[in-house]
This record gives C-alpha cells, sequence and structure tokens, in this order.
C-alpha cells in the first residue's frame, strides 16, 4: 500500500465548517501548506482581514489560531484554479441547504454546490488527488462526486480517490470540538487513501479515536448523529411544556434522568426549539431518504421531531402574546438575542427569527439585542415583515437603552451576558405591568424577588412568582 504523503490541501468553502476546520489543521499540521478558498470575495477579504475581530465568523478562540497560522500555513484565497492544482487533497465544504423546488423540494439537499466544485476539481486537479466530502450531504452524494470525477479521468491522466470525512464540530464550541474531537470518522474503499487523511489527524488526534467505516456509513451517520441530538431536544421540549402545566421544574426532572448512564446530562435543555444549520435540514434529509426507499413509517417518525420542534417555538410565541392580553399592538418588546445559540453569530434556522416575525405580524415593536449579530444580518433575516427605517424594530448590540418603556422582554439565546444583567435596575425602566420571559432558563428567579415583575420561565410549572 502506498500512502500518498499529504504536503497540500486545498479546502473549497471559507464559512463555518471550512473556515474552523482548516485553521485547526494548519495549526496542528506546520508542515502542510492549507488553501482555503471560497467564490465569495468579501468573504475571503474578512478572512484576510488584519484586523481579527473583523472575521467572518465568530467563534471563541478561532481568531487566536488565525492570528498565529494566517500566512504561516493558512492561506484564504479566491483562486480555486491553482488552489486545485496545487493540492494532493481537496476538502468539499460547501453548503448545501435544502432543495427550495423541483423533485424533494422542502426535503431533499440541494447539492448543486458540491457538484459545482467537484466539477471544477474533475477540470483543474493533477496528478493523484483524494477529495473529502466535508459538507454535511445527502446519503450516495459519493457516489455523484465519484461518477463526476471518473469522466474526467481519462482526459488528462488524474486520478481520483473519494472519502467521506464528516465534521461533527458544533458552533460556538468548534475550536475545543476540532481540537479535541469524540471521534473522527473516515468512509473509502481505497485505504491508502483512508490513511493518507487519518496521518494528518494523528497530527493531534489519538489513533482510538479514528474510525474508518464504508462510505455510505459514514455519509448516514453524520444524518443519523444530528437526527439523535435534535431528538433529545425534542424529547426533553415536549416534557418542558408538560412540567409548565403539572408544576413539575424541568430542571429537576433533567437532573433526575439525566443520571441514568443510559441517558446521559448532555442535551437536555429545553429551550425555544433548535436552531442551526443542520439539525432540521438533516432531518428533511433522513425522511426524504425513507420516503425514496419505501419506509414511510419511518420517514413520519423523524418528522416527528421537527414538528414538536416547531410546536415548542409557537407555543412560546403564543404564550407571549395570551400573557400580554392577547394584544402586542404598539407595545415594546425586548428581544434578547438572535443567534441560534450563544458564542456564534448564525442566526440560520434561528428560533429567533420566527418568534420576532410573529410577534412584529401581531404590530410590536421590538427592540432586539445580539452581541455578535449585526443589524444587516437582521434586517435580511426579518424579511419584508421588518419595515424600512426600522420602524417597528430596532437593533443593538449593547445592552444600554434598550429597555426604555418596554412591556416585555424575552431571553431567546443562552448569551453569558444576560445572566449577568441586573434585573433590579432594568425594572425601573419598564411600563408596568411587564412580563420577564425566560425560554432558556437562565435567569435566577432569585434575582428578581425585589422586581414586580411576572416572570415565565421554560419547564417551570407554577410558572408566575
Ligand atoms: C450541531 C451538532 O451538535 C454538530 O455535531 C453538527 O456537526 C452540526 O449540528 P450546532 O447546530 O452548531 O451543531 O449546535 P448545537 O449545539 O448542536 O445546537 C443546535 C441547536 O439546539 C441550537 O439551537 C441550540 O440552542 C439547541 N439546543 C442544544 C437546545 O435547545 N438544547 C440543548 O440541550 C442543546
Ligand atoms: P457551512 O456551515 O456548511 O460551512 P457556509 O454557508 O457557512 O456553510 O459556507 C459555505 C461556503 O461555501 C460559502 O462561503 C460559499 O460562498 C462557499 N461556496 C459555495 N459554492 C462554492 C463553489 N462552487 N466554490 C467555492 N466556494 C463555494
Amino acid at each position: 500500500m502506498n500512502v500518498k504523503n499529504i504536503k497540500t490541501i486545498c479546502c473549497i468553502g471559507a464559512g463555518y465548517v471550512g473556515g474552523p476546520t482548516m485553521a485547526v489543521i494548519a495549526d496542528n499540521c506546520p508542515h502542510i501548506n492549507v488553501n482555503v478558498v471560497d467564490v465569495n470575495e468579501e468573504r475571503i477579504q474578512l478572512w484576510n482581514c488584519k484586523d481579527l475581530s473583523k472575521l467572518p465568523i465568530f467563534e471563541p478562540g478561532l481568531s487566536d489560531i488565525v492570528g498565529r497560522v494566517r500566512g504561516r500555513n493558512l492561506f484564504f484565497s479566491t483562486d480555486i484554479e491553482s488552489s486545485i492544482k496545487n493540492a494532493d487533497m481537496v476538502f468539499i465544504s460547501v453548503n448545501t441547504p435544502t432543495k427550495i423546488k423541483g423533485i424533494g423540494a422542502g426535503k431533499a439537499s440541494d447539492i448543486s454546490w458540491v457538484e459545482e466544485c467537484t466539477r471544477q476539481v474533475a477540470k483543474y486537479s493533477v496528478g493523484e488527488t483524494i477529495v473529502v466530502e466535508k459538507s454535511t450531504i445527502p446519503v450516495k452524494t459519493a457516489e455523484a462526486v465519484k461518477s463526476i470525477l471518473s469522466s474526467s479521468d481519462s482526459e488528462k491522466g488524474s486520478s481520483f480517490s473519494v472519502l467521506s470525512n464528516p465534521e461533527f464540530l458544533a458552533e460556538g464550541t468548534a475550536i475545543n470540538d476540532l481540537q479535541n474531537p469524540d471521534r473522527i470518522l473516515i468512509g473509502g474503499e481505497h485505504s491508502s487513501s483512508i490513511e493518507a487523511l487519518k496521518n494528518i489527524y494523528l497530527n493531534w488526534v489519538n489513533q482510538d479515536k479514528i474510525i474508518s467505516t464504508n462510505l455510505w456509513s459514514s455519509e448516514l451517520s453524520k444524518l443519523t448523529a444530528n437526527a439523535f441530538l435534535a431528538q433529545r431536544i425534542s424529547s426533553i421540549n415536549s416534557i418542558s411544556a408538560l412540567c409548565e402545566v403539572t408544576g413539575a421544574n424541568i430542571d429537576e426532572v433533567k437532573r433526575a434522568i439525566g443520571l441514568d448512564k443510559r441517558i446521559g446530562d448532555k442535551f437536555l435543555n429545553a429551550g425555544p426549539g433548535f436552531g442551526g444549520s443542520c439539525f432540521k435540514k438533516d432531518i428533511l434529509n433522513l425522511t426524504y431518504l425513507c420516503e425514496h426507499f419505501g419506509l414511510p413509517v419511518v420517514s413520519n417518525y423523524w418528522e416527528h421531531v421537527i414538528s414538536m420542534n416547531d410546536w415548542q417555538n409557537y407555543r412560546i410565541y403564543k404564550m407571549v402574546i395570551d400573557k400580554l392580553f392577547g394584544n402586542v399592538s404598539k407595545k415594546k418588546i425586548v428581544i434578547l438575542g438572535f443567534s441560534f445559540k450563544a458564542n456564534t453569530n448564525d442566526t440560520r434556522e434561528s428560533p429567533a427569527i420566527s418568534i420576532c416575525k410573529n410577534l412584529l405580524n401581531e404590530g410590536a415593536f421590538l427592540s432586539i439585542h445580539d452581541p455578535q449579530v449585526n443589524r444587516i444580518q437582521v434586517t435580511s433575516d426579518l424579511g419584508d415583515i421588518g419595515e424600512e427605517n426600522n420602524s417597528n424594530w430596532s437593533f443593538s448590540n449593547d445592552l444600554e437603552d434598550i429597555f426604555d418603556n418596554a412591556d416585555a422582554i424575552v431571553v431567546l439565546t443562552e448569551w453569558d451576558i444576560y445572566k449577568k444583567i441586573d434585573w433590579n435596575s432594568v425594572n425601573l425602566k419598564l411600563r408596568k405591568p411587564a412580563w420577564l420571559f425566560d425560554t432558556r432558563k437562565i435567569i435566577n428567579p432569585e434575582k428578581i424577588n425585589n422586581c414586580d415583575l411576572n416572570f415565565w420561565q421554560v419547564g417551570l410549572g407554577n410558572n408566575i412568582l
């Protein structure tokens, strides 16, 4: 077996997966040159920006690594052609959103971006190239990738080997997840290519954490892992609703069940529903796959994880309206947190988007705060419902002055700064009767004991203090 010694990597796609993953590879492998390329010039400019606080992705610890390795063995550019030409290994890390039209619309993933860059790899690569699927992709995408690549082999004597190496990082903890992964999964058909990729990871990952499977198991494992994680959140959210009406407390239930080693205590936080670019998309992918292979009962089973998530989001919006006497017209509601989770500036599928849109639709005025998301992103996410000139919403990265005369506050993201808010002083600024809704269960009820504030917390029975 002749294992290729990888000296140069090209990663196509400088997004939430490609950027941090390649930064960590470059940091741990100073002997490998890593070129990250993207069609989006603005994004590449930001990755190359001298001011590291302007990187296009906010991820704790990322700017330190980029500061250390950028220009040493990590490079960002739009020169896709020469990066592919020079690479021994090409990672495909582009977006794979849910299809919006045609067969499978609303469920299947749109792999046009994967296909497009595979064609570029087929066109420009020289000699022997290992192509690694990093993006979350539908099962059997490798077949399409192989077929496109093989059609170019004969023309210029290049040869390819395709690997699936799904990324399991979670945003907000990406650097730690990449540096200390639970496992590295490599699916492939050629042991020499698998070894070549494994050798890269061995620079910092223990070998018993690196497992290899066939291509399809690897692709399916990624979808399955995300489906199981999402299912846990829908399960705990369903119980949070039951806690509220029975007088139980979701934290106590969580602790009691989490101590059972078979269940475990992770990923059991009730909230406004899961967001992010992966969970919904991957479950939809899974259900599409099941339908395609004639397994409608399996498909329905997983679809309910999404229905539960939608319902949790809807019931929180409805509850805010109900508590405010069924009318929020012209009332000021402060929204704390717009990203889909803490420690990221990503808003894809954020539960805040639908809750804000629903509240705006009821005529509320929203004062939206998030420490990392920017106004342009919020404007784009709210779309047409957000009136021009911000007449029905305002946005700030700063907590100062956002609470004046508000009728309600809704905590939607679990940012640390919200845990430190002095509710006694905020309380003085509100119009009474006022409500505080904590959908993430991050506020210690004792901290609002002295406030004449109505308080609701997810999963807390007898919700009025
Ligand atoms: C997820 C997977 O965790 C990761 O392995 C995969 O590679 C990509 O998808 P990510 O979406 O970045 O990662 O974040 P994650 O921490 O999984 O959170 C997803 C959503 O679930 C967030 O909206 C989060 O707030 C929510 N969540 C998570 C809960 O509501 N409760 C929890 O206990 C955990
Ligand atoms: P993810 O969360 O999967 O990383 P992102 O949307 O953050 O997804 O990043 C994907 C990146 O891939 C984007 O910056 C996009 O511009 C880039 N991209 C998509 N198609 C191509 C392509 N054919 N060539 C190069 N870059 C591409």
